[in-house]
C-alpha cells in the first residue's frame, strides 16, 4: 500500500477511534501516535502532502486515487467541510493532535473547541473547503485556507483517447468501450466536488491538439447538456459524441493536419472529409451511436445551411450536432494554434454572439454562454505526448 494511502487509513481509523473512547483512553493515544507514524513516513516522500476530499473521490497533489474512489470517508471528511488538507514537513505530533481533534469535532458535528480557543495560529496543518479559484471560504471557527484550485491531471483520460485515435488510424477499430469509459471517468471527473465543474485541458504541446480538443469538447458537451436538463444517459450519449466528433481526422494525413499557413484547395478538400469519414467510421462501429455519426457529420454545418458538408436538401441538423458545434468552436477557439494564439473566454463568446443565428443555434448559443459565464474553469495539465497533431477545429 502507498503511504498516502496507508497515511488516510491511519488517519480516519484514528477519528473512528476516538469517537468511541475518552480523551484520556490509552486507545486512542496509542492511534494518534500510529497515525503519526505514518504521517511521518509519507512526509519522507512528500514535504507537502495536499489532499482533496471530494464526494466520491480523493485527489492526492492533482491525482485521483483510484484506489481509494468510492472510499465513505471522502465523502464524511467533505460533508464535514474538509475537503481540503495540506500539510507541511516539520509538523509535531501535538499539531497532528490539536488537527485530529478539531477534525473529530467537525465529522461528529459537535462544535470545535480547539479553534476557539486558538485562532489564527499559523499552523502546518490547513485545511478547509475546496472554493473557487483564488477565493478563501471561511470554515469552522474562522479558519481558513486559500483554497487552490483542484487540478486535475486526467493522465489516464488523456492516454485512452490517444490510444483511441491511434488504433483508429492504425488498425482500423474503434474502442467504443474504452470511449464510454473515457466519458464516464470524465463524468466524475465533473461531480467530484460539491458542484460541477468543467475540467478544460490546456493545450501545453502543438501535436497533442486532437486529444486535448476531443476530451474538452466531451466534457462541454456534457456539461451543456446538463445544464439544459437532460438525464445522464443522454449526457452520457453527447459526451461520447463530442469525444468523437472528430475521429473522421484520422483519416486526413499527418502533413495536412500540422500545417501551419494557409490550406491549399485541395488540401481543404481532403480536410473537410472528415465528417463523413468520422460518421462512416463511427455507425460501421456500432449502429447504437446513431448520435454520434449524426454529430460526426454535422458539427461543421451551420444553422443557415452553410458550412460542410453541403446538404443537398436543406434540413435541420440534430440538437446534438448543434450543442457539440458550438463546444467544438468554443475551444479551438480558446487554444493557442500555430497561426495565432489563443483567445480569451470573453472574445470567443463575444464571437458565439455575433455568429448566433449564422452559424450557431440561437439558443443553444445562449445557453453555452450563461454557462461559461457561470462555471469556474477547472484547467488541469497535459502531458508530453506523440500524438497526432492538427491544424484546424
Ligand atoms: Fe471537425
Ligand atoms: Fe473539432
Amino acid at each position: 500500500m502507498s503511504a498516502p494511502v496507508e497515511f488516510l487509513l491511519s488517519l480516519t481509523r484514528t477519528l473512528a477511534i476516538m469517537s468511541l473512547y475518552g480523551e484520556t483512553h490509552p486507545r486512542r493515544q496509542g492511534a494518534v501516535e500510529h497515525s503519526f507514524e505514518r504521517l511521518t513516513t509519507l512526509l519522507g516522500e512528500n514535504s507537502r502532502p495536499q489532499f482533496s476530499f471530494l464526494m466520491d473521490e480523493v485527489v492526492y497533489g492533482k491525482r485521483a486515487m483510484r484506489e481509494l474512489q468510492e472510499w465513505e470517508w471522502s465523502r464524511r471528511l467533505a460533508d464535514a467541510g474538509i475537503q481540503r488538507l495540506e500539510i507541511d514537513v516539520g509538523v509535531t505530533l501535538e499539531e497532528y493532535a490539536d488537527f485530529l481533534e478539531q477534525a473529530g469535532d467537525l465529522v461528529s458535528g459537535a462544535p470545535s473547541r480547539t479553534t476557539a480557543m486558538r485562532p489564527n495560529v499559523a499552523t502546518r496543518i490547513r485545511f478547509g473547503a475546496v472554493g473557487l479559484q483564488g477565493e478563501v471560504r471561511e470554515s469552522g471557527e474562522g479558519k481558513s485556507i486559500a483554497t487552490a484550485t483542484l487540478s486535475y491531471a486526467l493522465d489516464e483520460e488523456v492516454d485512452a483517447v490517444r490510444w483511441i485515435h491511434q488504433e483508429m488510424g492504425e488498425a482500423g477499430t474503434l474502442a467504443l468501450l474504452e470511449a464510454e469509459a473515457v466519458v464516464r471517468s470524465l463524468s466524475v471527473a465533473m461531480h467530484g466536488a460539491n458542484r460541477v465543474v468543467i475540467p478544460l485541458l490546456r493545450l501545453k504541446e502543438f501535436d497533442q491538439y486532437t486529444t486535448t480538443h476531443s476530451i474538452n469538447v466531451g466534457v462541454l458537451s456534457m456539461a451543456l447538456a446538463e445544464t439544459l436538463g437532460f438525464g445522464a444517459r443522454d449526457v452520457r450519449a453527447f459526451g461520447t459524441a463530442g469525444l468523437l466528433h472528430d475521429i473522421g481526422k484520422v483519416r486526413v494525413p499527418r502533413d495536412i493536419l500540422i500545417k501551419p499557413g494557409k490550406l491549399s484547395p485541395e488540401e481543404r478538400a481532403v480536410l473537410d472529409q472528415h465528417p463523413v469519414d468520422g460518421a462512416r467510421i463511427i455507425l460501421e462501429s456500432d449502429e447504437q451511436l446513431g448520435v454520434a455519426s449524426a454529430v460526426a457529420y454535422e458539427h461543421h454545418i451551420m444553422i443557415d445551411g452553410g458550412g460542410y458538408p453541403v446538404m443537398r436538401y436543406r434540413r435541420d441538423c440534430h440538437f446534438a450536432s448543434r450543442l457539440v458545434h458550438v463546444c467544438d468552436v468554443f475551444d479551438a477557439l480558446c487554444t493557442d494554434r500555430p497561426y495565432r494564439a489563443a483567445w480569451e473566454i470573453s472574445r470567443a463568446l463575444a464571437y458565439i454572439g455575433e455568429r448566433s443565428g449564422i452559424e450557431f443555434d440561437p439558443s443553444t448559443a445562449r445557453a453555452f454562454s450563461a454557462m461559461m459565464k457561470r462555471f469556474e474553469l477547472q484547467v488541469g495539465p497535459v502531458p508530453a505526448s506523440e500524438a497526432a497533431p492538427v491544424a484546424t477545429s
